[in-house]
């Protein structure tokens, strides 16, 4: 069984930040960041909570497929920058997008976590058959943890929500969700810092790199290396299970990153790049945002149509990778 996007939407703060405005912060320049990451600006959530933006995606979505928010049965929610420890975000958006009938949780696997989340979604419609409709919300405020006195880090992110309805479908999709957890000290965001505010009396060193309070933390040189394996990796473990060859896909729809390492990828995969949706230009990279809202964007702009075959591919801290083969 597979699963058909009814329907996607997706929300972007207003304020944008480009390259020029960082150099108030730190020692950096728009050639730099052009070059060594492709990104020329950014969104910056500004009063927007991250539930809101994700709520916001949602109701289009909802709207898009055409459905009732009282058919939904499922919310997914994806976020690394949630508001709330608990309640999850899928909660909250549940009940802001008047989903009452759906239960609700949140998926967490970083920058792979919209492929994640599809993935569930398309187990749960498989087993459950009284369920019609899953709502899958991708949803970031990645300005409000990273370090912006970091340039390493700072200029890569920005912020958004994307957000999609789920069917079931007879068409084939396969999948590869896969992780390798000894990356998992090369990037990450404390809940609690332990050196400065729980003052551990014992010597035990967690060998997580102690960073600013709550701010996010990137061997940048490393998960580089990762991901360039990573993406290519994620779409032929997805793509073997159905004997699907890199020429059979219309479009892939790769984590947005780095453009550096989509090029990579596409080298690998010996893929032209004109394949390879990228979005990055304008919104950096997004986490779980940055797949569902490159699809989103290109469903919107007619570049990806009805019947096309799609390749989902991400990779993020854990260090997870993913990826999803299914048509539009
Ligand atoms: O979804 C999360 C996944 N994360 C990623 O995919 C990030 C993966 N990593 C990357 O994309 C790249 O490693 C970065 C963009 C983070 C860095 O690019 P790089 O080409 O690997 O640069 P580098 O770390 O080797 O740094 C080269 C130089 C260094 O200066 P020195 O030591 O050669 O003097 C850095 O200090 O560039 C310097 N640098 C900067 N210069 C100007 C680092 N950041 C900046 C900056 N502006 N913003």
């Amino acid at each position: 069984m597979g699963i058909k996007i009814l329907g996607m939407g997706c929300y972007l703060p207003e304020q944008t930040l480009t390259n020029d405005d960082f150099t108030r912060f730190v020692d950096t320049n728009d050639e730099w960041i052009r070059t060594r990451t492709g990104i020329v600006e950014r969104r910056m959530a500004g009063w927007e909570p991250t539930w809101y933006m994700g709520s916001e995606a949602a109701k289009k979505a909802i709207a898009k497929a055409g459905i009732s928010p009282e058919e939904v049965g499922l919310v997914i929610g994806c976020s690394v920058t949630s508001d709330f420890h608990t309640p999850s975000i899928a909660s909250v958006i549940q009940y802001e997008t008047g989903a009452v009938n759906a239960a609700a949780f949140d998926v967490n696997a970083a920058c792979s976590g919209f492929v994640y989340a599809l993935d569930t979604a398309r187990r749960f419609l498989e087993t459950d058959d009284s369920l019609k409709y899953v709502l899958v919300v991708a949803a970031e405020a990645l300005s409000r943890f990273v370090d912006f006195a970091d340039r390493s880090t700072c200029i890569l992110f920005g912020d958004g929500a994307a957000a999609a309805v789920i069917e079931k479908s007879d068409k084939p999709f396969t999948s590869a969700l896969c992780s390798d957890g000894s990356g998992a000290r090369l990037l990450y965001a404390r809940t609690v810092n332990i050196a400065e505010e729980v003052k551990l009396e014992s010597d035990f060193d967690d060998g997580f790199p102690e960073k600013r309070l709550h701010k996010l933390y990137q061997d940048g040189k490393e998960v580089y290396k990762f991901a360039t394996k990573a993406l290519p990796k994620a779409f032929h473990l997805a793509a073997d299970k159905a004997g699907i060859a890199p020429e059979d896909i219309d479009w892939f729809v790769p984590h947005q990153a780095n453009v550096r390492i989509i090029e990579t990828a596409a080298k690998n995969l010996g893929v032209p790049m004109d394949k390879f949706i990228v979005t990055l230009d304008h919104y950096g990279n997004t986490s779980s945002v940055s797949i569902p809202l490159a699809l989103c964007e290109s469903i919107e702009k007619g570049v990806i149509r009805r019947g096309q075959k799609l390749a989902l591919i991400g990779f993020g801290a854990g260090l997870t990778y993913a990826g999803a083969i299914f048509e539009y």
